[in-house]
């Protein structure tokens, strides 16, 4: 397939935002920047469609996909009811980096779903994602725009490099925001309850409506269940080399680190650090600073990118310092986890 790419600065380029609104309403595939990460969109009502996003990502068929919107009058006809608490998240996070989970109606595809009989729907806020959903005006069925178990793209090259050729469109907007995926909150149960943990935290949640529950799969990395969101269960954000976190007190977290590199001076290591400890590291191959710990939603962002770079860099390890579990953090450690296949050493 010949992949093009549409550079978009400005919500205004409406010629282009055109180009790809028609595409994805005549079943193509266009990947498009959200604030979180890029998208792979597809018709999310066209069976056929979203069997093609399956295909081109390599992601398995039971792994559902999240519908995205533009306004509120599109949600209606997808869901079977709109729980009290989803109109307050609606009201207070939407267009933002929140997924919600409703029981489906029967517009919605088994293909878009999985099979479930819940649907996960999202209004981005990202300018250029909601012009071009707005024009397509059809729910664009989106998941991350990387291959299956790769991280997720906070940039169109990282597009390109997983993509090209795959798809018919990528818009090229820069790099996202958020840096990590959105936040999954199931409203079909009560309380409600987090499947994945993003930019809208726990804190933000409640603050809104209450009691929220977070699925321990989702920050336990002993917690063996099976995830409630069937995305949690794979294998995620995984690097080439093998990935260490390490959490607790700073300063042990650091001479942890630097022993094991001592230990091991044949070995390339990357260690994933912050603006507070990337002096501290003594002979490894490559100290990646994350941003400041004063500053987690900057660690957020650049998350994914540092994995990414640790890939290009074909190293043999990747030590990474953990963080709290708190407000942001606690999607960045989900991330962490994954990437490091469960392989953390907490309370040092
Ligand atoms: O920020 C994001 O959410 C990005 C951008 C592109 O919008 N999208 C994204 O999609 O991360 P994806 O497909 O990579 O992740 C969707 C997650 C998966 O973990 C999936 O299992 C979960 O949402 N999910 C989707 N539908 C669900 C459902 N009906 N019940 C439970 N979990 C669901
Ligand atoms: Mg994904």
């Amino acid at each position: 397939m010949k992949t093009k790419i549409l550079k978009i600065e400005s919500p205004n380029d409406l010629e282009k935002i055109k180009i790809a609104a028609k595409a994805l309403r005549d079943g193509k595939l266009v990947v498009f920047p959200t604030e979180t990460v890029y998208g792979l969109g597809g018709d999310g009502l066209n069976p056929k469609t979203c069997k093609n996003i399956y295909l081109a990502k390599g992601r398995p068929s039971d792994n559902p996909l999240i519908l995205h919107i533009a306004r509120n009058d599109q949600l209606e006809a997808l869901v079977r009811e709109i729980p009290e608490v989803a109109k307050k998240c609606m009201e207070k996070f939407w267009p933002g980096p929140l997924t919600m989970i409703f029981n489906r109606s029967d517009l919605v595809p088994d293909e878009a779903t999985g099979g479930l009989d819940t649907v996960a729907i999202r209004m981005p806020s990202h300018k250029i994602a909601n012009a071009i959903l707005n024009e397509a005006d059809i729910p664009v069925a989106a998941p991350s725009a990387n291959t299956s178990g790769r991280p997720s793209p906070t940039n169109a090259n990282h597009v390109i490099d997983d993509l090209f050729s795959k798809v018919d469109y990528i818009v090229d907007s820069g790099f996202t925001d958020v840096g990590i995926e959105s936040t999954v909150l199931d409203v079909t149960v009560d309380p409600p309850m987090i499947l994945r943990p993003g930019g809208i935290t726990l804190e933000m949640l409640e603050d809104a409506v209450g009691t929220v529950l977070t699925d321990n799969t989702a920050i336990d990395a002993n917690d063996k269940r099976v995830p409630k969101s069937p995305g949690q269960k794979y294998k995620h954000y995984a690097p080439k080399a093998e990935a260490y976190c390490f959490a607790g007190n700073l300063k042990n977290i650091v001479n942890t680190i630097n022993k094991k590199i001592k230990d091991q001076p044949d070995k390339k290591i990357a260690v994933l650090a912050t603006e507070e400890t990337q002096k501290d590291y003594l002979g490894a191959y490559k100290v990646i600073n994350l941003g400041s710990r004063e500053n987690m939603p900057q660690i957020a962002h650049n998350l994914f990118y540092a994995l990414r770079e640790c890939d290009e860099l074909n190293v043999d390890l990747i030590y990474a310092e953990g963080f709290e579990f708190r407000g942001i953090g606690t999607g960045i450690m989900n991330r962490l986890l994954k990437a490091c296949g469960g392989k953390i050493t907490l309370g040092l």
